[in-house]
């Protein structure tokens, strides 16, 4: 404990030094997050940007390799900058880049405060930065404080002994029945994510440690403070560097009830527990999911970043979440309230669920329109983040494509995603319609989880091929032999080939983000859906006062649908409708009243 004596010369000296330092560095910093150039944006739109936002998501080893070793890196993703100012988008998102033994390809950290060599040096990172922001594109981190790596110093130290001062920096507790000489049982039946018992018994110490994750995964333990103001270091850290925010990596964990209890099995009708993937009996995650005390550690980092100054660039830093809420109204709770915020964009990842559909409705119209309708009605006037796909999904191909019309289909989703109100995020390699190319035999298998549930779950390595950049066997991503096998879909399926069909997929999301971009009833207007009884289309519009309605419809079937929408008008009114982007091929209409559709078909207009 700090004794009451007065301040010693020495202390002040130390205190002026380093408020020195870090003027220093702020200065340092403030030059080295400034855009080389005037992009001519206000300060209110600078600080709104999160609002309207276009996150493109990079898995920085699969995007763009620079060295010849097979693994993406920084200054791949460098190079490929004006590729992404082409596409428009205004933030890119990069899945952890710091030092890590890589058993969960970088979600297992152990420093949060360096790169990973095998992605480039801090230098790189800046470097990255400067470029971005000379594009008007901000770079958003991945945070993950849920757990670190087991090589992370802070583990390495808590598991040394009983009296470490890092012990209580993580989940530590007696098996059950534990003796001298045995071990006894787990704690209590808690599952990892990936699979069996979430507890790894330790000899060193005779205690089991808590493992949400992988093993190599330990949890970190948020009843103590000191890993609060750890985090809050950190994420300064990579403020002062320029960057826009973060996302939050699996916040949904944070806590762990402090009784310990057992979690509930599922059972099916019959009454028998319903197994998962990994051959364990499904528990309802009730005693380490969602906990409230998410609540207050979100607040917490709120605060932490709400104090740079969202009115200069990159504006105002934006807190993500790899939110999974059941339901609206749990999404809702995770913005917080106006005196206490908590999330920016906590992330909508029910809209498009991840598990995969079977049967032939796939895309069921009325559940796509009630989700939609929640996730915008949910939440107040706040904004919602659509995600349909990510580095842990299956693509959208897989899970919603038919094998005949996916190209259609993905434009069709893509229009769902980026004509509705609020921000979007895509997953690299989306906008061409990469495929997911999981491996075939468990011996290529990288992604451990595919190794734990191999057959019946492949793990991840699907979802995170190399970026097709031209038709060659590499891709265009590597000299070298790429981490992970260039799919064979390659040949017609990458940006060279894409960027010359004015048709292509690719060319459909440059002319939505540039709609949503520039257009400012799509950039602002509500979402109103429109002839909710149709279980063929879907319709809605977005409205903003004294400004012409946009409407937009999309064909949910493979088959031709005509739609006649009635738009709600006062007195007298004839609605005359322009085309702001249509399927090729499909006549623009003339009037709401009769647009025909192809098979996944879409028509975007303004109504006046
Ligand atoms: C998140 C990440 C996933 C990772 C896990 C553990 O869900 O998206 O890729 O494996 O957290 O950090």
């Amino acid at each position: 404990m700090r004794g009451q004596s007065g301040i010693s010369l020495r202390t002040v000296a130390g205190i002026l030094a380093l408020v020195l330092i870090s003027a220093a560095s702020y200065a340092q910093t403030a030059q080295r997050a400034k855009p080389a150039v005037a992009h001519g944006a206000s300060a209110a739109s600078e600080r709104d940007w999160w609002k309207n936002a276009v996150i493109y998501e990079i898995y920085p080893r699969s995007f763009q390799d620079s060295n010849g070793d097979g693994i993406g890196d920084l200054n791949g993703i460098t190079e490929r900058l004006d590729y992404l100012q082409q596409l428009g988008v205004d933030a890119i998102w990069l899945t952890p880049i710091n030092p890590s033994p890589q058993v969960d390809f970088g979600y297992d950290v152990s420093d949060y405060r360096a790169i990973d060599p095998q992605y480039g040096t801090l230098a790189d990172f800046d470097r990255l930065v400067a470029e971005a922001n000379k594009r008007h594109i901000r770079v958003i981190l991945d945070m993950v404080m849920n757990h670190t790596s087991d090589k992370h110093a802070w583990f390495v130290a808590s598991r040394s002994s009983l009296t470490n001062p890092y012990r209580d920096w993580y989940v530590w507790r007696d098996g059950k029945g534990e003796t001298a000489t045995d071990k006894g049982a787990p704690p209590n039946n808690w599952q990892s994510t990936f699979g069996h018992a979430a507890w790894q018994w330790d000899e060193t110490t005779r205690q089991y440690y808590y493992h949400n994750f992988y093993v190599q995964q330990p949890d970190l333990n948020w009843n103590n403070p000191k890993v609060h103001e750890a985090f809050k270091d950190i994420l300064r850290f990579w403020l002062d560097r320029g960057v826009a925010g973060f996302r939050f990596d699996a916040i949904s964990t944070l806590y762990e009830d402090p009784s310990l209890a057992d979690e509930a099995e599922i059972k099916d009708k019959d009454g028998k527990p319903i197994l998962n993937v990994f051959g364990d009996v499904r528990l309802d995650s009730s005693k380490t999911r969602n906990l409230p005390g998410v609540h207050t550690v979100m607040q917490e980092m709120r605060a932490a970043m709400d104090t740079f100054n969202p009115n200069a660039w990159p504006g105002t830093r934006v807190l993500i979440g790899e939110t999974f809420a059941r339901n609206a109204a749990e999404l809702n709770q995770l913005y917080g309230s106006a005196d206490k915020p908590e999330f920016h964009l906590p992330m909508d990842l029910q809209v498009l669920p991840a598990e995969m559909q079977t049967g032939s409705a796939r895309l069921d119209v009325a559940q796509l329109r009630k989700n939609l309708t929640d996730a915008e009605t949910g939440i107040g006037s706040n904004i919602p983040l659509l995600v349909f796909d990510n580095h842990d999904r299956p693509r959208l191909d897989m899970r919603y494509g038919d094998g005949v019309h996916d190209v259609d289909i993905q434009k069709a989703l893509a229009t769902v995603l980026l004509m509705s109100r609020g921000a979007a995020l895509f997953y690299y390699g989306d906008e061409i319609g990469m495929k997911t190319t999981p491996p075939t035999r468990k011996e290529d298998v990288k992604d451990p989880v595919g190794l734990v549930g191999w057959p019946e779950n492949k793990g991840r390595d699907g979802e995170r091929t190399p970026m097709q950049w031209e038709g060659t066997a590499k891709a265009g991503f590597t000299s070298g032999d790429p981490w992970l096998p260039v799919p064979p879909s390659v040949s017609t399926i990458n940006v060279k080939t894409e960027a010359s069909d004015p048709n292509s997929l690719l060319g459909w999301y440059k002319a939505l983000i540039q709609l949503k971009k520039t257009n400012p009833v799509l950039a602002q207007g509500a979402n109103v859906m429109l002839d909710t009884d149709n279980t063929k289309v879907l319709s809605w519009m977005r409205q903003n006062k004294g400004a012409p309605v946009v409407l937009v419809s999309v064909n949910v079937t493979a088959e031709p649908q005509t739609v006649s929408l009635k738009l709600p008008c006062a007195g007298v009114c004839e609605w005359k409708l322009k085309t702001l982007a249509k399927s090729p091929g499909a006549v623009a209409p003339l009037t709401p009243e009769r647009i025909e559709l192809g098979p996944y078909g879409v028509f975007i207009g303004e109504a006046e």
